[in-house]
């Protein structure tokens, strides 16, 4: 009898040669070495939105194409339930910058909505190139509609998303943080990204922005994105101070409303009654007028603020977390004016941990009515440290090796912050109530020690350095 096992034993074997082993490298994109997913053509992508100065009326959005598209043109219109936007949008045209890099040359397109309505939701799409195939006619390669709602003018509540360092291995297990939080607040009007949005800084770098633009994908097109610069941002020279990536001024259509010469990188917004500022911690380590000049910017910026709520971000932390690491200038120049002028929410990354605390400044943990603004550095991507000694002593929470992303909820007298793992669970929680005197309250509701996740520390038995858990580029190998 012919049995199964039989026809097995008789079907040709394969030879060994036959077996395609993949090496063993260390990877930070999917992209296999020799492709080009992420080439520019006529068709737009890597659209997102990045609020204007003032968020309530005007509307920053860019997108890439190759460089057959010379013309830089937008529509916009109210959002009705019918369908036919065109027949009622406005055409708005801006302006296109230039990008060579391993993906070939590009234009990345920027425009501005202006006059629009606060609180108002809008339909936009953008256009692409034209091309003509065949016998067909010439057509236009347009995006799809995507819909935004303007901030209101004055304060309203709402939900703000927070994201430390993506950076590595951004489409393979960034996107699972970004859509998780997607998920669980897609009501979220803004998204803050406090630096590394990626790692590499030449060579193929733009495959590691074509993943960040994946794994983001078409909510960048519908939600604000508030994007900080960090030290990955920078390309590092042998005799000169680091400069900024040229995918950082082409992708991000930013207000420029901050100092000279940082208005690429040093910003800010009012968005819905609460003022996000992004400091450039990049240019004030490496540089000590930097450091001032922003400082002196911010004072002004602080002084005239009617905002209910303010938040600051920057990439490197005012306390870090992780072991070996410290930036006092930061200390010296900012820390001061985020006290006098009662900064709410500091959100950092860069240390690759999660660390939280009010009183962080004097070494302390636990007195949390005194005034001062909640200090929090997060992490969002694969790569992971390890938190000092001093850092668990001194935040009211800590972590290692959690991919995380936090949510704000900010009412008129109370800012609600989560931090959830991007499984879901939540990991660390506070509430900022403001005081009459205008000063905060802190209500703590960091997770009670029973927690699995409390105080979570490294669980990989191979780490890469004795101050890391994961490098992050050893984990699409397989
Ligand atoms: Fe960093």
């Amino acid at each position: 009898m012919i049995t199964y096992l039989t026809l097995l034993a008789l079907a040709p074997q394969p030879l060994l040669h036959d077996i395609v082993v993949a090496p063993k490298i260390e990877r930070n994109t999917l992209v296999v070495a020799g492709s080009k997913p992420y080439q520019p053509t006529i068709y737009p992508d890597r659209i997102v939105l990045t609020p204007a100065a003032d968020a309530a009326t005007a509307q920053h959005v860019s997108w890439r194409t190759d460089t057959s598209v010379t013309q830089t043109v937008a529509e916009i219109s109210l959002a009705t339930p019918t369908p036919g936007l065109h027949r009622q949008a406005r055409t708005v045209t801006g302006t296109s910058l230039a990008l060579s890099s391993g993906n070939g040359d590009a234009l990345h397109h920027q425009v501005v909505f202006t006059e629009l309505e606060p609180d108002t939701l809008y339909a936009y799409r953008v256009q692409g190139g034209m091309q003509q195939v065949g016998d067909n006619p010439l057509q236009v390669a347009w995006s799809e509609w995507f819909q935004f709602r303007t901030p209101a003018a004055t304060f309203k509540p709402y939900t703000a998303v927070y994201f430390g360092d993506a950076q590595n291995a951004v489409k393979s297990h960034f996107s699972r943080v970004v859509r998780e939080a997607f998920r669980t607040a897609g009501e979220a009007m803004i998204m803050v990204h406090a630096g590394d949005l990626v790692n590499s800084r030449d060579g193929e770098h733009d495959d590691e922005w074509g993943e960040w633009f994946d794994a983001g994908g078409w909510m960048n097109g519908m939600i604000n994105q508030f994007v900080v610069p960090g030290n990955h941002e920078y390309i590092e020279h042998d005799d000169a101070p680091r400069t900024l990536v040229p995918q950082w001024p082409t992708h991000f259509n930013l207000p420029k409303n901050g100092p000279e010469p940082l208005q690429d990188t040093v910003w800010f917004t009012d968005f819905q009654g609460v003022r996000y500022i992004s400091l450039d911690s990049m240019q004030g380590l490496q540089s000590e007028a930097y450091a001032k000049l922003q400082a002196e910017w911010l004072r002004q910026v602080l002084t005239d603020n009617p905002n209910k709520w303010t938040i600051v971000s920057h990439h490197h932390p005012m306390f870090s977390v992780s072991l070996g690491r410290d930036n006092p200038q930061l200390r010296t120049y900012w820390q001061p004016i985020y006290e006098a002028f009662k900064v709410d929410l500091v959100l950092q990354g860069h240390d690759h941990t999660y660390g939280r605390g009010q009183n962080v400044g004097t070494g302390t943990h636990g007195q949390l009515k005194k005034e001062g603004p909640m200090y929090v550095v997060s992490v969002a991507g694969p790569k992971m440290y390890l938190v000092s000694d001093s850092a668990e002593e001194t935040m009211q929470a800590s972590a290692e090796e959690l991919q995380l992303f936090q949510l704000l909820n900010f009412s008129e007298q109370r800012l609600t912050y989560e931090a959830r793992t991007v499984t879901g669970e939540l990991f660390d929680r506070f509430e900022l109530v403001r005081q009459a005197d205008g000063s905060t309250e802190v209500i703590d509701g960091a997770i009670d020690t029973s927690s699995p996740l409390y105080k979570h520390r490294c669980t990989n038995p191979n780490k890469p350095r004795e101050t890391r858990c994961w490098n992050g580029t050893e984990l699409i190998q397989h």
